[in-house]
């Protein structure tokens, strides 16, 4: 598939500052709040797609028997093993796994998780129908991903803007866009919790490495808009000298509905 090629170009560039201190993926506060709501038992075995370099498994794993770690991108999963020694945790499994063809049997986990990757699928139902397909019955599918904003009229360039910055994004759900697709994927949504992440403008722009032309083309946009312009939904201000902008993060719990029917609808 071309796209995951685009996606195992853009994270190899990114894997070596992906698990830096001090960027909101590794923020423990985050990870923390992100956690506390998933229904997560000591006997568990958890499946994280498109784990990267395995924030989420590191934060799970302390709580479960054993968290298995999936991505596409060789280059993160190294770096994510190499996190989970210095981290002294030995019940993280990692695999080379396309999310979209998960090499596991039908309900073979407790709970599956995934963290910021839904908005890189082009085809986000594909990937949600593996994830209940391998979820037991009657236990959780949870969805940790940035919203678009809901004004539709701010969905175009919110997305256009994440593009610009990494062309590995494909589109950003809203709220009701992201429940629809778990709905139709053949989860009964039981809640989506949501948080502002403040994210610093320069520090976004340096982790994926892109090019200076197209980050003052960002800029510019949203610097126009702090001066009275287009809204782009990006939610841009200004903190002590340093253009930051608001990210919308949700936590979305669902529930596979039941044997039959998870997994055979698609978005
Ligand atoms: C933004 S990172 C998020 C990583 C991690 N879940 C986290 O929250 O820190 C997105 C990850 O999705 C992975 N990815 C994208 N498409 C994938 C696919 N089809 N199958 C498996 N992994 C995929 C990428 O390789 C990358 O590591």
């Amino acid at each position: 598939m071309a796209h995951n090629e685009t996606i195992r170009r853009e994270f190899a560039k990114q894997a070596a500052s992906f698990g830096d201190r001090g960027l909101t993926l590794s923020s423990h506060e985050h990870l923390t709040w992100m956690v506390g709501i998933l229904p997560l038992a000591s006997d568990f075995r958890v499946l994280d797609v498109a784990t990267g370099t395995g924030h989420l498994s590191r934060a799970i794993a302390p709580h479960v028997r054993q968290v298995v770690a999936v991505d596409v991108t060789p280059e993160m999963l190294d770096k994510a093993k190499e996190e989970a020694v210095r981290s002294d945790l030995d019940n993280i499994l990692f695999e080379e796994a396309d999310a979209a063809a998960l090499p596991y049997p039908d309900a073979s986990f407790d709970m599956v998780v995934s963290r910021l990757a839904i908005h890189h699928f082009e085809k986000p139902g594909l990937q949600l129908g593996e994830m209940v397909r391998v979820c037991k019955p009657d236990h959780t599918v949870a969805i940790i991903d940035l919203l678009s904003p809901a004004d539709k009229s701010m969905i175009e360039s919110y997305n256009r803007l994440e593009r610009l910055r990494d062309v590995s994004h494909t589109l950003a759900l809203t709220e009701g866009q992201l429940v629809d697709a778990m709905a139709s994927s053949g989860l009964s949504v039981q809640s989506v919790d949501k948080r502002e992440i403040a994210v610093d403008f320069e520090r976004w722009v340096e982790m994926t490495g892109t090019n200076f032309q197209t980050r003052d083309r960002i800029k510019a946009e949203l610097q126009a808009e702090l001066r009275g312009g287009a809204k782009t939904g990006m939610r841009p201000y200004m903190q002590e000298g340093t253009l930051k902008f608001l990210q919308t993060w949700c936590v979305a719990i669902g529930t596979r509905s039941s044997a039959k029917t998870a997994g055979k609808q698609r978005l």
